[in-house]
């Protein structure tokens, strides 16, 4: 009999928790008593605490009442429960606020913000600065060593930027050690145009809207790798502090669902354990699924970039809804079923637990009628906290899978400079130029429907070891990282096969086009020299005309739209070429052998037909082997997996539909660790089913 292995934090099993807000009931202790009675009931394990308890610790400056976080985290204990504790840095309490206005944020007119609401402070405050460590430090003298803490959840979903004097300055002198000298920062920014040359430190100024706005793009970039930067230096500070008394338990900070404007790598460096906040609209009206399947496949999307910012490691879903978000445009409540499928979604993409926003809902404030496992009007015998019974059922089944990885063999590629630039500051015609993440979820969702599993990873980072994966897809890879194109020429020598295309290889890091049009290496690896760059209106287009008996074997015409590379051949060979127009005749896909590897380069967007074709034929040609033969999985069903250390698999069959289907296994047979079933021949599952099966190694 196998141990139970170990998750993420290092204890037994998968974690099932919420965020946990005794400080909003001082007075109805008979609450507390019922919330110790009822986590047993619903199976709820960890409680993520203080998160805003800040008013509560330290009610007038510097006078800490730690009384009522001692009692529950005696009552956590002698429930056999965990903690995970925030820093309660998100939200400042009025005194502070009142007292020293300075540690508002400054937005990008100049206008000092208001006290009130969370995540108003500004990041480079000192005063904000020193009075989070002072009660972090007692945090961490308190509780650092206590049995029951079993991770520092560091503040809440940190995110915007301030534009006052303090962040400015230290801006500068980002930039001072990032570009030593005035003279290669404006070569850096090509400031001379428009006469922006910066002859003196403080001349440089935020960009904003009534100011340099989107003109010198290499400043705009440097400000949001700048804002990344400054609140992973925030947060280094914040662990300092809970550290100072030696706790050695692990870090984690939540990342905001919509708060991709962030770079997560950059702000989770400091922090052990990456963790996100999940709230899909999976209500969205959307044909053909009944929930909306781009928001599903959205949702996977962002799981598997968890696991790539950190790939030997699982990660934690930190926050979701058991039933609805109150600030969605239409807070539908999730179907029945729904919920617990929704669980198996993360921990099929590599989550080690499933923790709710939130375990009871106050009777006040903005979130009182958001979702919540006991409602105002809900109780033990309510449906949401049936729905939460039903998640930890498949989470104990599930305790092998903790520590397993959601590992695969083709990766898309995504990262923040690429989608910083294309988002918001590139500048090519304004139609299609938000693209950037949809394409890459695109390209993901040709793996997500027919099971192969697809990692999502900043391939340019030190951290992504390329040799882990056969198959890299990088779209709209426009910037090109110092050291990149050696890092993936090297792998694609050994023999990676590489997808890219339209928009990849512009420019440089800071948004400088190469000399000629392209970086000499690029050029070399993709065996292409390139000249034009055509846009079309969204009604237009032009077509891939394949070229007969072509290596892929691919056959006939697709469209070819909305932006369009012409390009010569400088090595590559023609596998497609352009139908129409001036440019008819000229490469519109083409592959180019490297070493042992092969390059595809598809110079202009398509629509779903052809991608679906093209990665199939890639899959064939370089014997990327789906889990299941081509077509097993109807629609609305994924097929994702997970792999121990020791070997053994865990194959998750999720159906995101309202009925019934049935998928053919094959040669897959093994034990469903949620019904304890063998399964072989043909599997259904019901509406909003799943089964987890447990293959090999045992
Ligand atoms: C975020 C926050 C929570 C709560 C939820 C509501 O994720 O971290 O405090 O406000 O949203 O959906």
């Amino acid at each position: 009999m196998k141990s139970t292995p170990l998750n993420v934090v290092g204890l037994p099993g998968l974690i099932h928790g919420c965020d946990y807000n005794p400080d909003q009931w001082p007075h109805a202790p008979e609450v507390i008593e019922e919330d110790f009675r009822l986590f047993p009931e619903a199976g709820i394990g960890f409680v993520s605490l203080n998160i805003f308890g800040w008013a509560r610790l330290e009610p007038e400056e510097g006078r800490y009442d730690f009384g009522w976080l001692d009692d529950i985290f005696a009552r956590v204990q002698n429930a056999g429960m965990k903690v995970f504790l925030s820093t309660p840095s998100a939200a400042a309490p009025n005194w502070l606020t009142h007292r020293y206005p300075e540690v508002l944020r400054v937005d990008e007119r100049g206008h000092r913000r208001f006290p009130g609401t969370r995540m108003n402070f500004c990041p480079s405050s000192r005063i904000y600065r020193e009075k989070v460590a002072a009660l972090n430090t007692e945090l961490g003298a308190r509780y650092g060593k206590h049995p029951a803490l079993a991770l520092w959840h560091i503040s809440n979903e940190y995110h915007g930027v301030c534009y006052c004097d303090d962040c400015e300055a230290g801006f500068r002198t980002w930039l001072k050690n990032r570009y030593g000298t005035l003279d290669a920062l404006n070569a850096a920014w090509w400031s001379s145009f428009w006469s922006r040359t910066y002859t003196a430190w403080d001349q440089i100024r935020a960009p904003r809207p009534d100011g340099e706005g989107n003109s010198i793009h290499g400043l705009c970039l440097d400000w949001r790798r700048f804002g990344s930067d400054l609140w992973a230096d925030f947060i280094t500070g914040e662990i300092a502090a809970v550290r100072s008394s030696g706790s050695t338990i692990p870090t984690a900070t939540n990342l905001h669902p919509g708060g991709l404007k962030l770079d997560a790598w950059r702000i989770t460096a400091p922090t052990d354990i990456i963790s996100w906040d999940a709230y899909p609209a999976y209500h969205a009206k959307v044909e053909p699924w009944s929930v909306a399947w781009n928001s599903i496949v959205y949702q996977s999307f962002i799981q598997q970039l968890c696991g790539g910012i950190r790939p030997d490691q699982p990660w934690l879903l930190m926050e979701t809804t058991p039933s609805s978000a109150n600030w969605m445009e239409v807070p539908k409540l999730k179907r029945p079923g729904l919920h617990r499928l929704t669980v198996l979604q993360s921990i099929a993409h590599g989550a080690d637990s499933a923790l709710y926003f939130q375990w009871r809902a106050g009777r006040g404030g903005e979130e009182k009628f958001h979702g919540a496992v006991l409602e105002n009007s809900g109780g033990p015998s309510s449906r949401v906290f049936a729905d939460v019974q039903s998640a930890t059922d498949a989470l104990t089944r599930l305790a092998p899978v903790a520590g397993s990885l959601a590992r695969a063999e083709v990766a898309v590629g995504f990262d923040w400079d690429n989608w910083w630039l294309q988002s918001e500051i590139l500048s090519h015609g304004s139609c299609g130029r938000c693209h950037y993440p949809w394409e890459q979820l695109d390209l993901y969702r040709e793996h997500w429907e027919n099971a192969v599993p697809c990692a999502v990873v900043d391939p340019s980072a030190d951290i992504t070891d390329l040799s882990r994966y056969r198959m890299l897809i990088l779209p709209q890879h426009y910037a090109l990282r110092s050291g990149f194109v050696e890092k993936l020429t090297a792998w694609v020598e050994a023999g990676g096969v590489l997808l890219t295309g339209v928009l990849s290889g512009w420019v440089d890091e800071n948004d400088l086009v190469f000399p000629g049009g392209m970086d000499a290496g690029w050029s070399r690896l993709v065996g292409l020299r390139r000249e034009e760059l055509d846009q079309l209106y969204p009604d237009e287009h032009n077509r891939f005309v394949l070229a007969p008996g072509n290596a892929l074997g691919l056959e006939g015409e697709f469209n070819a739209i909305m932006k369009l590379e012409l390009n010569h051949l400088a090595g590559a060979e023609v596998l497609a070429t352009y139908g129409d127009d001036f440019y008819a005749g000229r490469p519109a896909l083409t592959v180019n052998k490297v070493g042992k590897g092969f390059v595809y380069y598809q110079a202009a967007r398509s629509d779903q037909d052809f991608r679906t074709a093209l990665i199939a034929a890639l899959w064939r040609r370089h014997d990327v082997r789906p889990l299941l033969p081509a077509g097993s999985l109807p629609p609305g069903m994924t097929l994702q997996r997970r792999i121990a250390a020791d070997g053994q698999e865990f194959w998750f069959f999720l159906n995101f539909r309202r009925e019934a289907q049935t998928v053919r296994l094959h040669d897959c047979a093994g034990q469903d660790l949620l019904t304890g079933r063998e399964c072989s021949g043909e599997l259904t599952l019901p509406a909003y089913g799943a089964a987890v099966l447990s293959i090999g190694a045992n």
